[in-house]
Formats: structure tokens, sequence, C-alpha cells
């Protein structure tokens, strides 16, 4: 004897979420599709499972969703032959709302004035079935528990309360039939009686659900136009998600395959990192170092790389909270088990799980670079070349611990070799004996910082000079970083003071000998170079050339003046200190002119071409190419 339908009360809080369903809290009305799927294939999940105990369990091994469309009756419905439920589950699973953060979410909305939601609310909680009522005004469910006989339907359109009874169907499973709400486009409510839209959404939202996702081509019996006859069954969704395999069960070519698929890159990617994370969170990851640079990595529209998906089923594109900003070329998908599915960007920022499996992603990310470092140098320089300039503004950030995991990745030319790269670790191995800080050079261009004057008196006494050239280097370089317990010092900047005690000593009397000999001379020079010089001071950096332009110790370097005005910033003009060799033959010759005659106009020509070359050798740039040509043709006058 069949038990009569009951009706029952939606619980307080069902109902409050009910309203604000229909009242669409969602824009993408669509997402009702990817709700029924994503609980259709945990039901199949939960059948699976028992069926490890229990293998007859069910309706066997062809575990699979279907979508039935009913265009006449204007109907859609989302099968299962999953777990089922038997009618204490359907009132205790729908119809009330079990978890707390829902429950949360809802008081919160309640405190919030009328229907207008604070939008970094939205997302915090599953929406789940209920999101069926934007699209149905009325919704039906017929669910057997597998392993039981009777079937319980129930039924509701949605204003607060359900019936509830004893149904039949054939085998275990549930059916979900929505009564669809009329077309309506402006309120993006889509015709879900039409194939090609369902299509559409599950190839969205769906197309890695672990089980067929089935939809029949049919036709109407001419005799009984509301029923179907079902011509040919049309798997919807690839399934084809890598992820959640074991790494020995996928071919490269299926990993490479998927690369393509996910970043329309037709090169190679240089490693494959299948992630699994256990534990505190659950989640698959599979991420892809490119071997090239995006053609876009400097545009602040960039695609970036990490899709998130939620138990096999899309959430988002362009994930930017699951990776920093520094490895925006990593391509790939994570796949969390924890997360509800309408979690929105406001809430990743905030959400716990996300820094951990963003920390988890960053961590093994650094570890295969590292380890590509170790294995194949050849292989790594390629990679560094590409993307090091990238991955260097991972040191802007203040994550001290990654920080120091990427300095071990720096590599950079140096005046020890020609041609191979070289790390701070290989550095600090060949420091000299007492060298108490790892020097570098920053310029425009490799050409510039390789020949750079700078370099001199370095190279004469043996110490090695990293050279560094990309834009963002003038920038970290510019924070007192320090490698392991070693401090690296710009060999532009400051004065620098090489070899032992002994040897400074002795140079620092030299050198203040030849400041008393030619004192007079540098005030001069510094009175006709004062707009745009600090200082003129004697040398101890150079050993050939007759000048150098340098820094103090704490001001900013001129190429970080020039960087800040490209952004259009209006840096405070800090002027830089000229050194003079006091070894050049040059300097003698000015001093005898000056000593002749202090006003001698030549002078100040002369100071003027001292300064350009300078500029010229510092950057191969000048600042007023024009003044300069004057300058040189006055000279030639002068001597013609
Ligand atoms: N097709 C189904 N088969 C079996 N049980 C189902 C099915 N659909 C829904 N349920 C039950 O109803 C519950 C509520 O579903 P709902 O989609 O609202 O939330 P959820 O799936 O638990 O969480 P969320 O969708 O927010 O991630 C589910 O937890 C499940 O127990
Ligand atoms: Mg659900």
């Amino acid at each position: 004897m069949s038990q009569p339908a009951q009706r029952h009360e939606f619980q307080a809080e069902v109902k409050q979420l009910l309203d604000l369903m229909v009242h669409s809290l969602y824009s993408d009305k669509d997402i009702f599709l990817r709700e029924l799927v994503s609980n259709a294939s945990d039901a199949l999940d939960k059948l699976r499972f028992e069926q490890l105990t229990s293998p007859d369990l069910g309706a066997g091994d062809d575990l699979h969703i279907r979508i039935v469309i009913d265009k006449a009756q204007r109907t859609l419905s989302v099968l299962d032959n999953g777990v089922g439920m038997t009618q204490a589950d359907v009132i205790a699973n729908i119809g009330t709302i079990a978890k707390s953060g829902t429950k949360e979410f809802l008081s919160a909305v309640k405190g919030a004035s009328g229907k207008q939601m604070p939008p970094d609310l939205i997302g915090q909680f599953g929406v789940g079935f209920y999101s069926a009522f934007m699209v149905a005004d009325k919704i039906e469910i017929l669910t057997r528990r597998a392993g039981t006989t009777v079937a319980t339907s129930w039924e509701s359109s949605g204003d607060g309360s359900y019936s509830i009874g004893e149904g039949a169907r054939e085998q275990p499973g549930t059916t979900v039939t929505l009564h669809l709400k009329p077309v309506d486009a402006e309120q993006g409510l889509h015709d879900y009686t039409e194939e090609r839209v369902i299509e559409g959404i599950i190839k969205r939202y769906s197309d890695f659900v672990a089980y067929p996702i089935r939809m029949a081509a049919w036709r109407k019996k001419d005799d009984k136009p509301s029923e179907v006859k079902v011509l040919e069954d049309e798997t919807l969704n690839s399934m084809k998600a890598i992820w959640d395999r074991p790494k020995a069960e996928v071919s490269e070519s299926e990993y490479r395959e998927f690369y393509r698929h996910i970043s329309h890159d037709w090169t190679e990617p240089l490693r494959t990192i299948p992630i699994r994370m256990e534990g505190t969170v659950e989640a698959y990851a599979l991420l892809y170092i490119p071997a090239k640079a995006p053609f876009d990595l400097y545009s602040p529209e960039m695609k970036r790389g990490v899709a998130l998906y939620v138990k096999r089923v899309f959430v988002m594109d362009e994930c930017k909270e699951l990776l920093p900003q520094y490895m925006r070329f990593i391509k790939g998908v994570v796949d969390s088990h924890d997360l509800s599915l309408n979690v929105s960007r406001e809430i990743l920022q905030k959400d716990r799980q996300i820094q951990i499996i963003r920390k988890q992603l960053v961590k093994r990310v650094l570890a295969v670079l590292e380890e590509m470092k170790k294995e194949s140098s050849k292989e790594y320089f390629q990679f560094w070349a590409e993307l090091g300039p990238v991955l260097k503004e991972g040191l802007l950030g203040f994550d001290v611990q990654d920080k120091d995991k990427l300095l071990d990745l720096v590599v950079t030319e140096s005046t020890a070799g020609a041609t191979a790269l070289t790390s701070f670790d290989a550095y600090v191995l060949r420091m000299k004996e007492g060298q108490d800080a790892i020097y570098y050079l920053t310029g425009a261009t490799r050409e510039a910082v390789s020949k750079s004057p700078l370099l001199e008196a370095f190279v004469q006494k043996g110490y090695e000079v990293l050279l560094f050239s990309d834009p963002v280097d003038e920038i970290w370089l510019g924070q007192d970083v320090k490698f392991k317990d070693k401090p690296l010092k710009s060999i532009g900047r400051g004065e620098i003071k090489l070899g032992s005690e002994e040897e400074r000593k002795k140079e620092i009397e030299a050198l203040e000998d030849k400041s008393r000999e030619y004192g007079d001379l540098l005030a001069c020079l510094r009175v006709h170079l004062q707009d745009e010089i600090k200082e003129v001071r004697l040398s101890s950096r150079l050993t050939s050339s007759a000048v150098c332009l340098v820094s103090d110790d704490h001001d900013m370097s001129a190429r970080m003046q020039k960087m800040l005005k490209q952004l259009g910033q209006e840096p405070k003009k800090i002027r830089a200190v000229l050194e003079v060799n006091p070894g050049h033959p040059l300097i003698p010759k000015l001093a005898a002119i000056f000593h002749e005659n202090k006003d001698d106009p030549r002078l100040k020509l002369y100071a003027e071409l001292l300064l350009g070359q300078a500029h010229l050798a510092e950057s191969g740039e000048l600042p007023d190419p024009a003044a300069f040509s004057k300058v040189l043709a006055d000279v030639m006058l002068l001597t013609a």
C-alpha cells in the first residue's frame, strides 16, 4: 500500500535562499545545469564507492548521467543511476540546509538591506540544487536508493513548501525534472529545450566530469506527441580529465595534447607537473612550464594560466588567486575537492583553502625549476632567457621564504665567464679571501654593463662581478638584498674597498696625495658641472678610462629615475657623482691648463666632454645630445 503524499514546509533558511534564488542572485542562470550534473556525479561517486564492498549494488557498471528534453511539455530532466536517496535522505538533504556556512551566509544577508547582496558574500556558500529554481517554476524529483526497492517522489514550486510521497522507479538512481520557465533572453533565461544550448553548457562547465553525460537524439511519436522515441545516444562531454589520473597511467602525448588544449601553444612545454594534495586540502593540479614566453606576458590584459575546477566541474578561467603574478606564465588546471562551485573571486582572495593550495603550487613549481637547473643547464638557461625576467619580479614581493628560493634560481652573466650564466651559489664559491660582498652591476643593456668602466679595477684585481641588464633588476637589486649571509653590493654605488686592509690603506693614502694635488682642478670641474653633478672626486675604480658616473650609497640610481619617468612619475632629480681617474694622462694636462689660467675657456668645454663620455660609457646615451655636439664642435674650433 503506497503512502499518500505529504506536504512539508521548507526550513526557514531554505525559504530565504529560494527567495534569493528566484530574485536572481546570479546573472548567469545557465549554472543550474552545472549544479545538477555535479550532484549526479557526486551520487555516482558514492555508488562507485559502495560498490567496492557490495559489487551488486545499483545498476551495474554503466554509470552515467542522462539529459532528457521534452519540448512539448517544456521539461528538462537530469537522470543518474547513482546512489539515489531514501525518503529520509530527501527530507534531510533537500529542504533543509545542513551546512553551517550557508546559515551564516543567510543571516549576513538578512542583516544587509533588502535584497541587495553585498557582492563579497555571494559565493561563500553552495546554492546547489536550489539554483534550479532560477529556471524552473516547478521541480520534481524521483529517486530510489540503491539497495532498496521503494522510490520517493518529491515536488515543489519553490514557494515555501514541498510534497513528498512514494513513487516508482525501475532502477536505483535519481531523476530531477524541471518544468522550465518561459524563455526570456533579457533575464538570461535561455531555451533549455534546445539541444545545442544544453550541449554548449555541458561543454563549458562539465566537460571533464568523470561519467558520460548522454543526451538522446529523439523524435516525437506521431500518435503521442508528448512521448519520444530515442534514436541514439550522444555523449556530450569528453570526460578526459587527466589531472586526477596517476602520472604513470597518462602518456606523454596525452599530457602534451591537454597542454595544447588549454594553452593554444603548439610548442612543447618544458615541464609537466602533476600535483596531488592530500591532508588539510584535497586537490589535484596539472601545471605546465611553457618553453616560450607568451607574446602578451607584459600586457595587463594577458590571459593568465590556471583554470579552477571543483571535482571536475569547471568554475573559472584565469584564477589569479592560485599563483602569484610572477608565475603568470604557468598554464594548467587546479581541481579542488572542497570548494563550493559558486565560489566568487572576492571570496577566493580570502579563502584559506586557496591560500594553502597556492602555497603548495608555488613550492612545487620552484622545486621543479631548481631540479631543472641542476639537471640541465642548457635547458634551464633557455627557460631563463624566456621567463627569467618575470620570475625575478617575485624578488620584489614580501614572501621571504619564496624570495630565498627565487634567489637560488637566479642566473646571470658575470665577468668570470664569457658565455655561461652563473648563479649566486657558484659565485660565492669563487669569492676571494676576505671578500665580504657579492659584487654586481646593473645597466640598460648587456653591452653597456659588460663594457662599463666601473668594472676596470675589479677585473684588474681579480674580483668577479655579476652583470644584470633586465629592467626589473634595477628594482629588486635596489632593495638591500642578501644571498644567504652575503650582502649584494652594486659596484656603481658609494665608495669601493677592494683588497687587503694594508693595500686599501696604501690606496687611500695615494688617493689623498692625489686629491691634494688635483683638489683645485676638481673644484673647478665641479663648478662647471654643478647643475648636473653632485660631486667630482678621484676614483679608485678606474684603471684605463678617464671618468665614470656612480651614485651615492643610498641615492636612487640614474636608471631607476629614468624608469620611473617612463612610468609617468616625477622622481626627485638626484645628481650622480663624477669620478675621475688620477692615473689617466688627461688629468695632469688639465691640471696644467688650470694652473696656467684658472679662467681658461677650454676648462668648461673639457668638463662637459668628460661628463658626456661618462654618460656614454654608462648607458650609450647622452642626456642632451645636441648640447654635447655643440661642445665637441667648439673644441674642434679651438684646435683645428
Ligand atoms: N542526483 C542526486 N542523487 C543523490 N543525492 C542527491 C542528488 N542531488 C542532490 N542530492 C542530495 O542533496 C544534497 C543537496 O544538494 P545540493 O546541490 O544543494 O548541495 P551539495 O551538492 O551537498 O553541495 P554543493 O552543491 O553546494 O557543492 C546533496 O548533498 C545530496 O545529498
Ligand atoms: Mg550540489
